[in-house]
């Protein structure tokens, strides 16, 4: 080894199950860190929260795809180069720069406003009843598959207008494109789903239906109409926005609940907490660890580093969020800390769509949850696994015991 290597510090698969661990030790050292990922891309991950939200918004960090190929060849370290998993995925607006990505964002917005995602409460609430009436009576349930993913993605493909009879194919594409798979599967599942795609948009197309799905498919203003694969790319990250995120609020948020006795019963004993214990489930274990890729397109400096132009520059929000110069006892669940400030949703332009209905869907889950509920855990904490995602962090199952609870 000569003189000037540097050995990167190289990130495992313990990583997966304790991240938090990992960025503490990486937050003493500094605001961001050289390291090779678990599948060994190299990259540059900010741990600190004001060079984390700086790097969110700078432009000199871009998010443009058509970048990303010759980074991957110089960065990568494995065996076989991991790239875009199929080209038709990847015009959608988070790999999108501005004024491209104003153009994108701009046609789904309206759709997920606040006040129009309020007049969704009354179906989410009717969806969540049905998903727990199905497990009424049952003692051990896998929380994860009885209500923390069906209610996000039936809510996706109800609004999206999308057979809830494919979500099984859907779900196994998507959990291989953000599990950090290997690239032969990557690519095979991003084919898969991107045909998949393509036959809905052409569907939409011949017969549209009142869903955003199909407004955006029959914009009219020719500046806003979108290019067949800029259609597939826009299902493609909504619905797997859908499925990847929501379902972690509610499954990390209850985990994290049961684990702090004192805070379950906090908050069973001040329901008005729950908006507050919604908001501390995203700042303590949110669903997204590393925001998605971006790159700087000159030197930049950042704290105390410079990080070079070419690099691909990874943001750790789950870290961000317990930083102690931000937040007091950073790692310390509290639903009564004051909420704010958190980047779960990430900040700047590519701030998350979704997030009102995001925030919805979980209020609902939890809060219809816990009514009906008394729940208990039914696994060891060190025993429950988490998945191998470097962008997503979320556990695969969540058993729990479930006694219905008499009225009070
Ligand atoms: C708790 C659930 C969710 C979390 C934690 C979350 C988190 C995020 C984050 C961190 C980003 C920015 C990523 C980056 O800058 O690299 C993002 C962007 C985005 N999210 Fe979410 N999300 C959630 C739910 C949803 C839902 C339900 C939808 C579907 C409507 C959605 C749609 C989007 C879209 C379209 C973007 C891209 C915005 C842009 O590039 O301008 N998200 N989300």
């Amino acid at each position: 080894m000569g003189e000037n290597t540097v050995v990167l510090e190289a990130l495992g698969d313990e990583y997966f199950q304790d991240p938090h661990a990992i960025h503490a030790a990486m937050r003493v050292k500094g605001a961001a860190r050289q390291v090779v990922l678990p599948r060994g891309l190299k990259v540059w991950l900010v741990t600190r929260y004001d060079e984390a939200r700086t790097a969110l918004a700078d432009p000199r960090f871009s998010k443009d795809y058509t970048g990303f190929q010759p980074l991957f060849e110089r960065h990568y370290t494995g065996e076989s180069t991991p790239g875009l998993a199929d080209q038709s995925l990847a015009k959608h607006m988070l790999n999108t720069d501005p004024p491209n990505h104003s153009r994108l964002r701009k046609l789904v917005t309206k759709a997920f406003t606040a006040r129009r995602v309020e007049q969704l409460r009354p179906r989410i609430q009717q969806i969540t009843d049905e998903l727990l009436d199905a497990v009424a009576g049952q003692r051990d349930v896998d929380l994860i598959e009885a209500l923390a993913f069906p209610l996000p993605i039936t809510v996706i493909c109800e609004l999206l207008d999308v057979p809830l009879s494919d979500r099984d194919d859907f779900r196994r594409w998507s959990n291989i494109l953000v599990g950090g798979y290997e690239p032969d599967r990557i690519q095979e599942a991003g084919t898969a789903m991107a045909g998949y795609l393509s036959n809905l948009v052409d569907d939409k197309r011949a017969n549209p239906g009142d869903d955003i799905f199909s407004a955006i498919v029959h914009a009219t203003d020719d500046n806003d109409r979108l290019d067949h694969e800029e259609l597939i790319a826009m299902a493609f990250l909504l619905l797997v926005a859908g499925h990847e995120t929501t379902v972690n609020l509610i499954g990390n948020g209850v985990h994290n609940l049961l684990r702090h006795p004192d805070q379950l019963a906090a908050l069973r004993a001040d329901r008005t907490l729950l908006p507050h214990a919604i908001e501390e489930f995203l700042r303590y274990d949110g669903p997204v660890n590393q925001a998605t890729f971006r790159y700087t397109t000159e030197d930049v400096t950042l704290g105390d580093i410079t990080i070079p132009e070419g690099e691909f520059v990874l943001v750790s929000l789950s870290s961000a969020n317990r930083d102690d110069r931000r937040f007091p006892d950073g790692e310390t669940f509290d639903i009564t800390r004051p909420p704010g400030g958190h980047l779960a949703f990430g900040h700047g332009v590519h701030y998350c769509v979704g997030a009102p209905l995001a925030r919805l869907e979980g209020e609902i889950a939890v809060g219809t949850l816990l009514d009906r509920f008394d729940v208990t855990s039914a696994a060891e904490p060190e025993t429950l696994q988490w998945r191998a995602s470097t962008l997503i962090r979320g556990l695969h199952t969540l058993p729990v015991n479930l006694e219905t609870r008499g009225p009070r």
